[in-house]
């Protein structure tokens, strides 16, 4: 593998998904600033080129503004009021309407509000883990999953019952926009499960108003009207299960295959916090941040002119060499360890409090002696262009 190999990458391509991180490492060393053909973007892999341009306020993160600009004049106007709704997103908005929606949310995850939530995350792991006690499990499906469930229905206040319905709006609505260029069929899909959104939301917003539940993401934003609650509930509801779904189930495959390092923390329960930081570095659930160049700009020593779109691969660089030595080593006891799982500046994840708490938690119902979590099979992993995640981990939990 050479420069031209990696020039000549395409992530519309299936096959540049499959072996995932040979792929991101050759870009970084040979085409660290990447034309991709296909997804009419550059990506970016190296650390310190990734970081700078997570602070360069030459970029914006209208991303799917951009990425809707791509779509001819009829496709437009049909998906009008789809476009609205995802520029009230705030991780696809700017100042200063993102700094007035981040100043409400953010009183909701305070350091002490989401301390107030480990006993329930603790809880909801341990009966989890009990539930798939003694028998074969795929620890996707029966822990990762419906702990990360659990947790963000309790913040947003909306019964666990009803989360298969939202799981399917909040997969339309992010289908929409991951594909490499936009489809308008995909596009009508996410316009009726946006009206759902917006449905539910006002009958959520009267419902929670009655109970008196202020404390809340929706109604901590309702003086900023309609559209940033529809935006800020579709916000939480994606970004608030995908990728802890996936930061839990990788932190656990992981753990699991590599059990010198797991016994490391079963001993020592003051290494949790530096082997989940390890595991979001090592298999970075969400792995793109999406920017579009604002005016002309530098990124790395690449000039791009204004409107260019720039996918930032957090992935990439949390394995770049120059900063993380040995990068394809697990190691629990890494430090410093300055991942950027959660992204940088302006944007950094206003969930990675609770992230955190719900990460830890799991990582210590598996280490904490209780019972013995063994591999059962080889875990099956799924890469697409923004997310990586296990699909399954075939485990058992036996009682000791
Ligand atoms: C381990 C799990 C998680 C990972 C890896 C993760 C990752 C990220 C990343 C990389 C960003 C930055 C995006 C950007 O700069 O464009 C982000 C933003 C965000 N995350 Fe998370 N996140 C996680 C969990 C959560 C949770 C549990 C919540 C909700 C409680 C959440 C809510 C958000 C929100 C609302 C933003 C947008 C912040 C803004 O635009 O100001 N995330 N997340």
């Amino acid at each position: 593998m050479n420069q031209d190999s990696a020039q000549r990458l395409r992530f519309d391509d299936p096959g540049t998904l499959a072996d995932w991180h040979n792929t991101l490492a050759l870009l970084r060393t040979h085409d660290p600033v990447h034309w991709d053909e296909g997804i009419g973007a550059w990506i970016v892999t190296r650390h310190a080129d990734v970081k700078a341009g997570l602070f360069n306020r030459d970029l914006s993160s209208r991303g799917p503004s951009a990425f809707m600009d791509l779509l001819d004049a009829a496709g437009q106007r049909e998906l009008r009021e789809l476009r609205s709704f995802y520029e009230h997103w705030m991780v696809f908005s700017d100042s200063p309407y993102h700094e007035r929606v981040r100043t409400c949310v953010q009183r909701v995850l305070t350091p002490r509000a989401v301390e107030r939530r480990r006993a329930h995350v603790r809880e909801e792991a341990r009966r989890l883990a009990d539930a798939a006690t003694g028998r074969p499990v795929d620890l996707y499906a029966e822990f990762s999953r419906p702990l990360a469930v659990r947790v963000i229905c309790d913040l947003l206040d909306i019964p666990v019952e009803d989360w298969e319905e939202f799981s399917v709006w909040s997969r339309d609505l992010i289908a929409f926009i991951s594909t490499p260029r936009p489809e308008p069929a995909l596009g009508r899909i996410a316009l009726d499960s946006y009206h759902a959104t917006v449905d539910y939301v006002r009958r959520a917003a009267k419902d929670l108003r009655a109970r008196g539940l202020v404390e809340n993401p929706i109604l901590a934003v309702e003086d900023l009207g309609e559209a940033a609650m529809v935006a800020t509930f579709a916000q939480f509801l994606t970004g608030g299960c995908d990728p802890i779904s996936a930061a839990i189930g990788n932190a656990v495959a992981t753990l699991l295959a590599h059990p010198a390092e797991l016994r490391l923390v079963r001993d020592d329960d003051t290494l949790v916090g530096s082997a989940l930081e390890e595991c979001l570095r090592f298999e970075t659930p969400f792995t793109i941040i999406p920017k579009v160049a604002r005016t002309d700009t530098v990124v790395g020593d690449v000039h791009l002119p204004a409107g260019s779109r720039i996918h930032f691969s957090i992935a990439a660089a949390n394995r770049d060499p120059e900063v993380f030595p040995d990068p394809d080593r697990f190691t629990v006891t890494r430090t410093p360890n300055p991942h950027l799982g959660f992204g940088l500046g302006a944007h950094y994840c206003i969930g990675a409090g609770l992230a955190r708490v719900e990460l830890a938690e799991a990582v210590r119902a598996l280490a904490d002696g209780r019972a013995r979590w063994q591999p059962a099979g080889t875990p099956t992993w799924v890469s697409s262009f923004g997310l990586r995640s296990v699909a399954t981990v075939p485990a058992r939990i036996e009682p000791v």
